[in-house]
């Protein structure tokens, strides 16, 4: 950019879905545009700017806009936010759960001693052996394997699937942008079945994207029909669905995908609880739909949530555009060893997984006694609750933060009047169960 003094660029997008290079040459203000849009310039030191547009040659005349009123004018006008994208001055920022670090200081109790029971991590953690590797990481400075080939061919073994087929990020939360990033034009449609995981919605906002809701039915299972419809009308460019879903813990049936999969849309599977369900993941699905993704994580099932990882199975001809758009280091050194190592103790993740959906069942059965709660039946490592009988979802909630117990509570319209608990050992259910007994 030397010697090149542009106070201002006007560029006129003429597709929404524009990516362009434009170089500037530092000897004048002779700049290359490698994309098809239309540039005017309104300053420069120089009168013109030749630029290639497809191989041919445009020139734009230099405005004649004074530059001291120019400058006066720019100067007026450009705050921060001027900068950012205009569809993201709109967005609501995601609302993130109260950090525990944060409860404990405010209650005046030690970490451990919060029961975490409101975003469904996995309380035992990861096997030894991630402790272990963690310790003795040699290389923490070097910057960690663009492609995770040693997780990925670890998770091959693990899901029987090719690690050509598979690729890793930071959290299953990454990839789900990712894909939105590769497949939505500013614009595009998607599908989304709350209530469900609201990163989905959250994504589809910062990419530009619209959302068009298919409520799930009272019992919480899709509205297949409605789905249909909505794809007809309006040519949606893909779906997201979750099995089992967050925040009720359904399943969704062969029978069912299979109709969702003969749409004309990207399915994205969230198998991120898949793990609890007693179902086979549908990852090796991807290999006769072309039309099919399948997320999981290492969150759930290895207790790896602060170290985020998360992996996908992707289509031959889907996946390589993932390659090709992913931030190169986006699984970190630690967070692949940590992986590798969990996945080296599969007795370990199965044990714990046993022990989450024994204390599910008695979870469930105790949440069923208490007056005002109305528990739905889960496939998963939580339990969704609607609280009747005149009590407050969110006092509820706050009565129990006060008691050093956390669960989610909602704030949508799906959701108003629900409470949802994650489910934790033994002497975690205890705990909110006499803090339960304690309001009742
Ligand atoms: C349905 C669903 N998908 C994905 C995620 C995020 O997974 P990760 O921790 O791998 O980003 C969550 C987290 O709670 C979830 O509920």
């Amino acid at each position: 950019m030397k010697n090149c003094s542009l106070f201002g660029i006007v560029l006129n997008f003429k597709h929404a879905g524009f990516m362009g290079v434009i170089d500037f040459f530092n000897t004048s203000s002779i700049c290359t545009i490698k994309s098809q849009i239309s540039l005017c310039f309104l300053a420069s030191d120089r009168p013109s700017c030749p630029f290639q547009r497809n191989h041919r040659r445009f020139t734009c005349m230099a405005s004649t806009v004074p530059l001291k009123n120019a400058e006066e004018e720019s100067q007026q006008r450009l705050t921060g936010d001027s900068f950012i994208r205009p569809h993201l001055r709109e967005l609501s920022p995601y609302q993130p759960i109260l950090p525990f670090e944060v409860l404990s200081t405010r209650l005046g109790r030690k970490p451990e001693d919060i029961i975490k029971l409101d975003a469904n991590e996995n309380p035992y953690g990861p096997p030894p052996e991630v402790f272990e590797v963690l310790g003795a990481m040699k290389f923490p400075y070097v910057y960690p394997d663009p492609q995770s080939r040693r997780l990925r061919a670890a998770l091959a073994e693990d899901s029987g699937l090719e690690s050509e087929y598979i690729l890793a990020g930071c959290g299953a939360d990454e990839l789900i942008d990712l894909i939105m990033r590769c497949v939505l034009d500013p614009g595009d449609k998607i599908v989304d079945c709350p209530p469900t995981f609201t990163m989905y919605e959250f994504d589809a906002a910062v990419n530009g994207a619209i959302v068009i809701k298919v409520p799930r039915k009272s019992d919480f299972s899709l509205d297949v029909k409605l789905i249909t419809e909505v794809v007809e009308q309006e040519r949606p460019k893909c779906i997201f669905l979750t099995s089992p879903n967050n925040p009720d813990g359904s399943i969704i049936n062969d029978e069912v995908l299979l109709k969702i999969l003969d749409l004309p849309l990207l399915v994205v599977l969230d198998e991120a609880y898949i793990e609890f369900s007693g179902v086979k993941s549908r990852m090796g699905w991807v290999k006769k739909h072309e039309n099919l993704i399948v997320l999981r994580t290492f969150s759930k099932r290895a207790g790896l949530a602060g170290l985020r990882v998360g992996y996908g199975a992707f289509p031959l001809s889907i996946i390589e555009y993932l390659w090709r758009a992913k931030q190169p280091y986006n699984v970190s050194v630690a967070a692949e060893l940590s992986a590798c190592a969990a996945l080296k103790n599969p007795v370990y993740l199965e044990k714990v997984k046993v022990a989450l959906v024994e204390e599910r069942e008695r979870l469930f059965k105790l949440l069923k006694e208490v007056p005002y709660l109305k528990p739905y039946p889960s496939y998963s490592n939580f339990i969704l609750c609607e609280v009747t009988s005149g009590m407050d979802a969110k006092k509820l909630k706050e009565d129990l933060a006060k008691m050093g117990v956390m669960i989610r509570h909602y704030n949508n319209k799906e959701l108003k009047g629900y409470v949802r608990v994650s489910v934790g050992k033994p002497e975690h259910t205890d705990a909110l169960m006499s803090s339960l007994n304690c309001l009742s």
